[in-house]
């Protein structure tokens, strides 16, 4: 096994960090790994916004959902799907690229473009003994986020991801078995196979919690899923992202 495929497998999320900030060459060599992603014909349709300030970290963990660890890390990276840059390519162009830059189908490519660019970061980081958390709560509240990191249209905040050097043990989390995610050939339709391994992978899956938290959790993946999907999040989502300039059509 070499040392990318180690550090891959040895993922956890880290959500306790010394107050030390990343030097500038520890954050300028991850921006640098996130940039070297693959991005869908050669777009570059994102935008990664490095926080320092210690009062925007704080309003900003305010809005993630009180989560202390989006003030309190070595560095904090907001990642942006972001087509700004070809609307300002539109004006240098002299061409009308909106019906483009507003569709679903670029929007989709911003996404995974923005995504793309994170999980390399994210390596990055990790291949450097940093630890990292993603944080999908920047979406709780868009408004605000915009506001305060002074964000165009046509960019779309997705997740902010913390950096910084671990100050907890955590274990990994169990994923699912390896063959209810990789189908070969065909998807597999087969549900009673399906709902085997989800049974396996519950049972996997409580005794992972029950050693964790010394018996008080048992959830089983299924009903966290249940119970997560049962409270639709972020309703908002669809407009705001409409109001952005994106996705409209
Ligand atoms: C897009 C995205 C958003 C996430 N948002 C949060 C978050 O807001 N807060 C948090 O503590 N963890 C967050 N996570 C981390 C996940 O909870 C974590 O990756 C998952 O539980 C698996 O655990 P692991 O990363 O330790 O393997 C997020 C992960 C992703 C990929």
């Amino acid at each position: 096994m070499n040392n990318i495929i180690e550090t891959m497998l040895n993922h956890r999320s880290i959500r306790q960090y010394e107050d030390r900030p990343l030097s500038e060459e520890q954050i300028m060599t991850i921006v640098r790994c996130a940039q070297a992603a693959s991005t869908s014909s050669y777009i570059q349709a994102y935008s990664i916004i490095g926080i320092t300030d210690k009062e925007t970290k704080r309003k900003l963990a305010e809005l993630c959902g009180n989560q202390p660890y989006v003030e309190t890390n070595g560095h904090l990276f907001v990642f942006c799907a972001d087509l700004h840059r070809h609307q300002v390519i539109a004006e240098m162009e002299g061409q009308d690229l909106s019906p483009a830059i507003e569709s679903t189908e670029k929007f989709m490519v911003a996404v995974i473009d923005a995504t793309l660019a994170a999980q390399n970061a994210a390596l990055a980081a990790e291949s450097m003994g940093l630890g990292i958390c993603y944080i999908g709560g920047l979406r709780n509240q868009l408004q605000a986020v915009t506001e305060l990191l002074d964000i165009p249209t046509h960019v779309m905040p997705l997740f902010a991801m913390t950096v910084g050097y671990p100050l907890q043990e955590s274990s990994q989390k169990p994923r699912l078995p390896i063959g209810h995610v990789y189908h070969q050939e065909k998807y597999n339709q087969d549900k009673q196979s399906y709902q085997q391994q989800l049974q396996e992978y519950n049972a996997t899956i409580s005794s992972y919690y029950q050693e964790r938290t010394q018996g008080e959790r048992s959830d089983t993946w299924t009903g966290q899923m249940a119970n997560m999907l049962s409270k639709p999040a972020r309703m908002y989502m669809k407009e705001f992202v409409e109001k952005q300039g994106l996705n409209k059509k």
